[in-house]
């Protein structure tokens, strides 16, 4: 399966390599947060997602209302809040007498979610060149991330998924919101008439739509540096960003260097995009963002002497000095596209494709166990590979969507290729690509395309690649299970939920009918409980033959540099130890991922284990 990319990737970049450096720089950099703490890989540091415990639970954000307006439930479930620390018995979050059957009396049930601790709600002031951290007003939480009178850190509403061979998905996030193509600036590709770019032709510089195709990564990693719940004070934009990055700091009014990038953090001298840069053993590397920008970015995207000044109402003047604060060098006003682009760049090099199951399909028959190659047959049969489909194991793939279309009809009804509704949870509790993107137009293709077709978009998520998940877990977008075998009970019980019949909404399972253990040759006859024992167990082998050690490892092109990340507060859900005098905020409990080079490291402790 080819990496998919851009078609007009060389109107923007002019080395990728220096492209990829930038990437994965921006990508692991704390000082990208305005708490000059949160970085993308914060929540993306165990396997490409977050085994993180404590502050990691969510109340039911995404809940609507039947006509798709938002009802968010701000309540946890019972004896659970904010700052939690989980366990084991937390899970499944749908809990059954008998978890073969989904009519089986509810032990407990809950709509919260597991999910990842981003910011502190704040009110975005500022940024001061050279400084990590942003000047901001902490105000209380207005959605409710406290613990008594204290605010904590706030937790995203869908469980995190890997962005490891995430350049894959046609779409990314869950319910398929960043865009295929991207339009330099947000998420939302040709939805947003509004967005532009400023290119330099010769001393003017010209206002430019901006699209480019297989760039869902980039549409993906926009979002998380201007979002109040992930990386940001509410109120920050990307030029303020680029702003932070790009100019020197002031020191006794002489101009010194701007901030370093990784400068927090140590950076291994043998990783093998960043190691050749290392300033090992002291942090950060031996450049700056401005340096790498011009390196790998062709010169019309940042070499304007002009500047963009952003006036109160929104529209912008070409200016040739910098008057107000909103006003911005071409660099700082194009950020959005280079940190958009960059991220990108270094997530298409993480390519997760040497598992055992990769050298079994070479004809090595001796990469999987006897019980594995069984588990393979079950997959295949109980129709698994239907959702879960080709090398990409997913539907949602560029390459499966290339060949297939962007909306098909499946069982009935029209539906976005790659998209389900598997009855995790009630549809209500999130419409998925059944929601709206934030001009009001349905994310949905299928609805889309044909408003007044019987679709089953509600509800439904994108079906995950199902690579390195023996890693991966929490699963589901409510992170609502803690094992795969969790996760195969649910399956073989066709669902946690029925929500058959109303329009736009189907589950699949309850037509589809897993039913590991009948005998498809006699469908008539009852499951038989030991083979559905057997398939589950022989399944659930197989799953672990999609693991790439290099990702378990933190190999090459898997490995990091060192990372500081939040991970809840002391004391607990009820009671908060300690506050920090200056901002009012719970204390951060800090977990150090080491730095480690192209040969890896030690397996990091996985979720809950
Ligand atoms: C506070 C935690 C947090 C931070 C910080 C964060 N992410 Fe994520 N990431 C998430 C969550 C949660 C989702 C799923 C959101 C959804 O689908 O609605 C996600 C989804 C993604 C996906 C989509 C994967 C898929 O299969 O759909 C990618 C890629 C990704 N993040 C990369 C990034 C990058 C790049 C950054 C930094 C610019 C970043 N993340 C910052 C939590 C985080
Ligand atoms: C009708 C399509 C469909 C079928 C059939 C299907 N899946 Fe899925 N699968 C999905 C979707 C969609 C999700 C995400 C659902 C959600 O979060 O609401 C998912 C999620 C998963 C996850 C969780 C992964 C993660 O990272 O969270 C695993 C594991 C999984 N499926 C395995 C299987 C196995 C094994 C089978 C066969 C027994 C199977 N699937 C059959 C569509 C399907």
């Amino acid at each position: 399966v080819p990496v998919p990319r851009p078609d007009n990737i060389e109107d923007f970049i002019k080395n990728e390599d220096a492209a990829i450096i930038l990437g994965k720089a921006l990508f692991w950099d704390m000082q990208v947060g305005s708490d000059g703490i949160q970085a993308c890989a914060s929540c993306h540091f165990n396997a490409g997602a977050d085994s993180r415990t404590k502050n990691q639970l969510t109340p039911g954000l995404n809940r609507v209302n039947a006509d798709g307006s938002p009802n968010p439930d701000t309540a946890f479930g019972a004896g659970k809040g904010p700052n939690y620390q989980l366990t084991a018995k937390d899970f499944p979050f749908h809990n059954l007498a008998d978890p073969n059957n989904r009519n089986s009396t509810v032990l407990n049930t809950t709509n919260d979610v597991t999910s990842s601790q981003g910011v502190f709600f704040s009110l975005f002031k500022n940024v001061v060149p050279g400084r990590a951290t942003d000047n901001v007003d902490f105000k209380p939480d207005p959605v409710g991330f406290r613990v008594g009178n204290v605010n904590v850190r706030r937790v995203e509403p869908r469980q995190t998924p890997t962005m490891i061979n995430a350049v894959f998905n046609f779409r990314n996030f869950w319910d398929g919101r960043a865009q295929n193509d991207f339009n330099g600036v947000n998420s939302f590709g040709e939805r947003d008439p509004d967005a532009f770019l400023y290119r330099a032709d010769g001393k003017d510089l010209v206002a430019t739509k901006v699209s480019l195709n297989n760039s869902s990564l980039a549409s993906q990693a926009v979002a998380p540096p201007v979002s109040p719940f992930e990386m940001s004070a509410d109120g920050r934009t990307f030029q303020d960003i680029g702003n932070k990055f790009s100019q020197p700091m002031l020191l006794m009014s002489f101009k010194v260097f701007p901030l370093r990038p990784l400068g927090k953090q140590l950076v291994h001298p043998k990783d093998s995009v960043l190691g050749k840069l290392s300033l090992w053993p002291l942090t950060g590397l031996n450049t700056t963002y401005e340096a790498l920008i011009k390196s790998a970015f062709k010169p019309e995207w940042w070499s304007s002497k002009k500047y963009i000044q952003v006036n109160p109402n929104g529209n912008k003047s070409i200016v040739s000095r910098k008057t107000t604060p909103n006003t911005f060098t071409q660099m700082e006003y194009n950020f959005s596209l280079f940190f958009g682009l960059a991220v990108q760049m270094y997530e298409a090099t993480l390519v997760s494709d040497d598992a055992p199951i990769d050298r079994f399909a070479e004809g090595d028959e001796s990469a999987l166990t006897a019980q594995q190659i069984r588990g393979l047959t079950v997959f295949q049969t109980r129709g698994c590979g239907g959702c879960h489909t080709g090398s990409e194991f997913t539907n949602a793939s560029v390459g499966r969507i290339t060949t297939q279309g962007l909306t098909r009809v499946f069982l009935g009804r029209l539906i976005d290729e790659g998209f389900f509704n598997i009855g995790v949870n009630p549809t209500l509790e999130d419409f998925g690509v059944g929601g709206k993107d934030p001009f009001g137009n349905t994310l949905s293709e299928a609805k889309e395309s044909s408003p007044t077709a019987n679709t089953a978009v509600l509800g439904a998520f994108k079906a995950p690649s199902l690579r390195n998940v023996e890693l991966t877990a929490p699963y589901m977008h409510n992170g609502g299970f803690r094992t795969i075998r969790q996760v195969l009970d649910f399956y073989g019980r066709n669902g946690n939920f029925q929500t058959r019949g109303a329009p736009d909404e189907i589950d699949f399972l309850g037509l589809f009918a897993i039913n590991f253990g009948d005998d498809p040759t006699t469908p008539e006859i009852d499951t038989d409980t030991a083979r559905a024992e057997q398939e589950k167990k022989d399944l659930a082998a197989f799953l672990t033959a999609l693991t790439d050690e290099r990702v378990r490892n933190q190999k090459a092109p898997f490995d990091h540099p060192q990372l500081f990340v939040p991970n809840g507060h002391p004391g607990d859900h009820l009671r908060i130890k300690k506050a920090d005098n200056k901002t009012g905020n719970a204390i951060d409990n800090v977990l150090q991922i080491p730095a480690v080079g192209r040969n890896g490291g030690k397996p990091l402790n996985r979720f809950l284990q």
